[in-house]
């Protein structure tokens, strides 16, 4: 009997390799970048499962041309890059690499945090320039942590890990979910209070984005918000760049809105909306929220054991559900 055969859109480090080799036939795309879309078409006319990442976007006509196509598995926990609808439709399941990524995200977060917070990347960029004078003491001076408030939007398995780091600086979380049902609602037994968005963002000294990218997500934080937001508070998004209007951002930044802000998502990767960029008060993170060596492979690892499970006809692992 023939094996199923899988496309690979990018180099996937070499344990995943194996885990889909030991009973597949594997089609690495091995180009720079992002396979190009026509490309893509092709070569899943005979495939059975596709391994993919958030820098592809696999909608319906992608999926018409793979009518083989049983699973698509996405390396990343997000996968607002999938069209769920169109490939429930087709009978194509879709998995995801939720868990093994949530340290490496909440630890980026609060790396971020510090950055803006401390002003640690302005410093850096400062001493390079050849401008640093030396040691004063009203130089360079950021904000504390301790006894402010962190505001966590969106209580998922990665808010929660970001919350349970907020103690070791002495920060008091308030958090909150913008569905009544969604993971950590009932988190008030942890010591966190559940408050209304409004509420977070005119009271909380750091608001941090942990949402999926929906519909009723896409510009949650905007002109308005960003206006109703405590004056000199910061604002950190390792969630989805359009969770947040860039235009409006730079605005509140420029203006003195909101004291500062880090991101390391951006509306358009790579592109990066040009006001940021000439902005002292805002850090700039390249979408490297789970880019340690350690999380990328158990990710990779976890998109091939998808792949495995539904080939041989079990559930898969971690299948990302359809509304
Ligand atoms: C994800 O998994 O969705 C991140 O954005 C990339 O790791």
């Amino acid at each position: 009997m023939s094996r199923p055969c899988v496309l690979v859109t990018r180099r996937i480090p070499g344990s995943a390799q194996a885990i889909l080799s030991s009973a597949c036939e594997v089609d690495l795309y091995t180009g720079d970048g992002s396979i190009p879309r026509e490309e893509l078409k092709r070569r899943l006319a005979n495939k059975d499962a596709l391994v993919c990442l958030l820098t592809e976007r696999i909608d319906a006509d992608v999926l018409d041309a793979a009518p083989a196509l049983r699973v698509v598995a996405n390396v990343a926990v997000g996968f607002d890059n999938i069209d769920r609808a169109a490939a429930r439709a087709r009978g194509v399941i879709v998995t995801n690499t939720p868990d093994v990524l949530t340290d490496a995200t909440a630890d980026l977060t609060w790396g971020l945090l510090l950055a803006a917070m401390r002003r640690i990347a302005e410093g850096d960029r400062l001493i390079r320039s050849g401008q640093w004078k030396g040691w004063a003491l009203d130089f360079h001076l950021g904000s504390d942590l301790r006894s402010k408030q962190l505001g966590v939007v969106g209580f998922g398995r990665i808010g929660r890990a970001v919350a349970a780091r907020a103690d070791v600086f002495g920060m008091a979380v308030v958090y909150s979910t913008l569905d009544a049902d969604a993971p950590g609602a009932g988190a008030e037994a942890a010591g966190r209070r559940r408050v209304a968005l409004d509420h977070l963002l005119s009271t909380s000294d750091v608001v941090t984005l942990h949402v999926p990218l929906t519909p009723q997500t896409r510009h949650l934080i905007n002109r308005q918000s960003l206006a109703s937001m405590k004056r000199g508070a910061y604002l950190i998004n390792t969630s989805r760049g359009p969770v947040v209007d860039e235009e409006a951002l730079a605005w509140a930044l420029r203006e003195g809105v909101i004291g500062g802000a880090a991101l390391d998502v951006y509306e358009r990767e790579p592109v990066v909306h040009p006001d940021l960029l000439s902005l002292e008060n805002v850090v700039l993170a390249p979408h490297i929220g789970s880019a340690t060596v350690e999380t990328r492979s158990a990710m990779a690892d976890l998109a091939a054991r998808n792949v495995l499970a539904v080939l041989g006809g079990h559930p898969p692992l971690t299948p990302v559900p359809f509304d």
